[in-house]
């Protein structure tokens, strides 16, 4: 019996120094120490041994097996460690290769065409308001001299959410709620740049886009106001060259009303494709606010006065960067983007 364990200790062992990864040591595991392994088997038959032997021969195999365990434990961790030390050895880092540049992202055009309206109009002395995009009918079209049923409605095919409740079609609304949190016949001047909705899809028209709304309220304020602050504008936007042309049109909420043109960017003003050989591009809509709006909002049209504009964002970076198709904003191709 003692020269079987002594045999089996060696071929142990032997076993174990061969072994080279964790799943041949688990398994050398499994062969002595495990429920049917060689020592166990050992260690049923001392019921076979006499009652003199049995303590001695138990002894023996009860440090056998601590043994073996002891080296087979000791032979997973180097091998554990080995691994470790070999995976940190694959993914050291190479300090000599060239860095990966990581690629910086930058402002879309149309945001930027918003920032640069923004200042233009803030160095003039606007401040700077916003509505929401989710607004009532009532701020929407009533306010705004739109009764229910108004012709006028037609024009802006619109998004609801409930009869009463819409994406806004344009940034007007913010006029009435301006005036409202100003208070009566308080001054006002405000730009308000944001997004509107509208049943649109075609080569200048998408169903999501921008505007920019201006309104100024004071005292003896006059069309002359109007034309001066927008063709400044217009000078400041496309270059000192540019002229400007006001042509008579209609909105509800404004009385007269004027739409804006600029000689064309393109051609100067002699006629081309881009101008449709008028040598005009409307860019705003415009006009002095109307009594109505003016009332409905609890200040006095004959107190004060005021004029309104409202123009495309999307219109006018097409202008300025010479795009034809608003849609190219809106396809998230960085091809196109990276342009700006
Ligand atoms: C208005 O929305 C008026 N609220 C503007 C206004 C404000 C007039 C204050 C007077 C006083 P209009 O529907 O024309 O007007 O739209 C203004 C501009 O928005 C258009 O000239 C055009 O540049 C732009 N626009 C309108 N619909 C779309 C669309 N679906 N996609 C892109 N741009 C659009
Ligand atoms: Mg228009």
């Amino acid at each position: 019996m003692e020269q079987q364990l002594k045999a089996l200790r060696e071929a142990a062992i032997a076993e174990l120094a061969r072994v080279t990864d964790l799943e041949e040591a688990h398994d050398l595991r499994v062969k002595y120490l495990g429920r049917k392994g060689s020592l166990t088997t050992v260690l049923r038959g001392l019921g076979g041994l006499s009652p003199e032997e049995r303590p001695r021969i138990g002894q023996i195999v009860n440090e056998l097996r601590d043994e073996l365990e002891d080296q087979i434990n000791q032979k997973a961790a180097d091998l554990k460690k080995a691994e470790l030390n070999r995976k940190i050895a694959a993914e050291r880092i190479d300090v000599t290769l060239p860095g990966r540049r990581a690629r910086l992202g930058h402002r879309h055009p149309v945001t930027l065409t918003v920032g640069r309206i923004k200042s233009i109009f803030m160095r003039m002395g606007f401040s700077v308001a916003e509505g929401s995009e989710v607004e009532t009918d009532y701020y929407n079209f009533e306010l705004l001299n739109m009764p229910p049923d108004h012709p006028a409605r037609d024009m802006q095919d619109s998004f609801y959410i409930t009869p009463e409740i819409l994406l806004r079609t344009h940034t007007s609304p913010v006029q009435a709620r301006t005036m409202q949190a100003a208070g009566p016949n308080a001054p006002v001047r405000v730009i308000v740049p944001g997004k509107t909705y509208r049943c649109d899809y075609d080569a200048t028209h998408s169903p999501m886009f921008h505007q920019v709304e201006g309104l100024v309220i004071d005292k003896g304020i006059s069309f002359a106001d109007l034309k001066g602050t927008l063709d400044l504008f217009a000078k400041e936007m496309f270059g000192s060259s540019v002229r400007t042309r006001f042509r008579p049109s209609f909105f509800p909420f404004t009385e007269p009303s004027a739409e804006v043109d600029i000689s064309c960017v393109i051609c100067g003003g002699s006629g081309c494709r881009v101008c449709k050989g008028s040598g005009w591009l409307e860019i705003l809509g415009s006009g002095m606010t109307h009594p109505r709006v003016l009332e409905l909002s609890g200040y006095d049209p004959s107190q004060v006065s005021g004029f309104a504009f409202g123009m495309g964002v999307e219109r006018i970076a097409m202008l300025v960067y010479g795009i034809d198709d608003l849609r190219l904003f809106y396809e998230n191709d960085l091809r196109f983007l990276a342009q700006f």
